[in-house]
């Protein structure tokens, strides 16, 4: 069985978040989302609109999505490559680059991301904000 990780928010869930979860799914046979904790989001300065129990039983409910856990830290990634036997790591091209260093693992792959849509677009429009 070929394991495929994705890391992200997935805040406000929005077509481009079910997009690259159904090509991420494609790669392989089990696709798990490390899903970003309210704590990580603080402190990479992002705060969500749905908590992170929300977001994970929204994420649950995608069928590509096979299992989701805990993003906690920017270092666990070696550890959950090892720990959930995972074979492909993809993120989108906004990424390209950063995680090379994870190629002496697993396969890495940077994906497009679907155009004209973002969390940070929807609630721009929606409260005239950027606030991530
Ligand atoms: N993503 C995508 N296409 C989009 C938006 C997001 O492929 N239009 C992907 C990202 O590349 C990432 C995953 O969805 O791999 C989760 O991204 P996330 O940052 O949670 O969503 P964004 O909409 O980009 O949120 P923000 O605007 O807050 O950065």
């Amino acid at each position: 069985m070929k394991r495929v990780i994705t890391y992200g928010t997935y805040d406000l869930l929005h077509y481009g978040h079910i997009e690259l979860l159904r090509r991420a799914r494609e790669m392989g046979d089990y696709l798990i989302v490390a899903l970003s904790t309210d704590e990580f989001n603080r402190l990479k300065n992002k705060k969500s609109y749905y908590d992170y129990n929300q977001r994970k039983m929204m994420l649950e409910s995608v069928r590509y999505v096979d299992l989701v856990v805990p993003e906690n830290n920017w270092e666990q990634k070696k550890t959950d490559i090892a720990k959930y036997e995972v074979d492909t790591f993809v993120m989108g091209h906004d990424w390209e680059g950063e995680f090379d260093f994870l190629k002496n693992q697993c396969e890495v792959i940077y994906i497009n991301r679907t155009e004209g849509i973002s969390t940070t677009k929807i609630k721009k429009e929606l409260y005239g904000s950027d606030t991530k």
